[in-house]
């Protein structure tokens, strides 16, 4: 039943996301709706819906907009970071600056972001203030990860705060305010939210992991890509500007054998461990709410997270 109300919430909100990127400049539209159409796991308006529903709401429509617009934010996210991590595939498909150009691409995803607040106009201030932080954590997380690249410092207190902003708060944002969009109270909101954060922690680790060991068609993007930038959770195991140094060094295929070395090494292991740890905090969040269908598959996205091939 909840699987039922869930999947008709995200029809919903595909509708939505497919409706809003609408424009008479048809490289906006054509663009948007290219990266819309070309799936994705629609992991966070899952999350809004999820902890609307756990939190004892009734009437999944109060939180289409707002899940559509967390998608949206993510979406929008995904198409500047593909210029700025030189991707030429997303989701399966070429990606938006490989298709139409970076200068359209980077106006592509300014649009995209603008549609945001046009989702989150019906909604109280208090919810775009929420937005706003998870946004601006968003950009910050991004622009860290950047900075300690380049620098070559990405210990593990840094890459805790990076994937922290740029990947848990916007889960977080997606459970709290679907929380209290069922007028929840306030230790169930915080409840919920504790649990998407630390949910979001462990889905970038696992992500990480991931771009070591996964498979670029079954992922729908390229791997490797970590290591040719010098950061995600692997920079941390192997200090920053080493790493670059490494690269350097080797010569056939410089890439795929630092991916070998890394698999060898025991690192994907010590990053699994923190991945089962911030998935042992997510799952303790949940202990505290009441038994209902919406808790049982919030504690089964942890699992498939942790599971996750894609
Ligand atoms: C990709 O997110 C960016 C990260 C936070 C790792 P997803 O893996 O949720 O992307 P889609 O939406 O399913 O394509
Ligand atoms: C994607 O991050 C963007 C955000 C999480 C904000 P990554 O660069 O780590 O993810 P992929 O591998 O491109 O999906
Ligand atoms: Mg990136
Ligand atoms: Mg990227």
């Amino acid at each position: 039943m909840v699987k039922k109300i869930v999947q008709e919430g995200l029809e919903a909100v595909e509708k939505q996301l497919r409706d809003i990127v609408k424009s008479d400049v048809d490289v906006l539209q054509d663009a948007g709706l290219h990266i819309i159409r070309s799936g994705g796991k629609r992991l966070r308006p899952q999350l809004g819906i999820l902890a609307y529903l756990a939190a004892g709401g009734q009437d999944v429509a109060r939180v289409i907009p707002m899940s559509a617009a967390i998608e949206m934010v993510h979406t929008a996210t995904l198409v500047h970071d593909d210029i700025n991590d030189h991707s030429m595939t997303r989701r399966g498909q070429i990606t938006v600056h490989a298709r139409w150009g970076r200068t359209f691409a980077l106006l592509a995803g300014d649009y995209l972001f603008t549609k945001v607040y046009e989702l989150m106009a019906p909604y109280p201030s208090e919810y775009n203030v929420i937005m706003a932080d998870a946004t601006t954590k968003l950009v910050e997380g991004e622009t860290l990860q950047a900075a300690a690249a380049k620098a070559g410092n990405m210990d593990r207190e840094t890459y805790k705060t990076i994937i922290s902003r740029k990947t848990a708060s916007l889960f977080e944002a997606a459970a709290r305010m679907g929380a209290m969009l069922a007028d929840a109270g306030e230790e169930m909101i915080e409840a919920l939210a504790i649990y998407a954060y630390n949910l979001g922690l462990t889905f970038q680790i696992v992500d990480d992991i991931l771009d070591i060991v996964g498979d670029p068609d079954t992922l729908g993007k390229p791997v490797g890509t970590d290591i040719a930038q010098n950061r995600g959770v692997m920079a941390t195991q192997n200090g920053g500007l080493a790493v670059q140094e490494a690269v350097a060094e080797l010569e056939d295929d410089p890439i795929a054998r630092m991916m070998a070395n890394l698999r060898e090494s025991g690192a994907i292991e010590i990053a699994r461990m923190q991945a089962e740890e911030t998935a042992v905090r997510a799952r303790n969040a949940l202990t505290t709410l009441p038994l209902s269908p919406a808790r049982t598959e919030m504690e089964n996205l942890i699992e498939m997270v942790l599971d996750r091939q894609n």
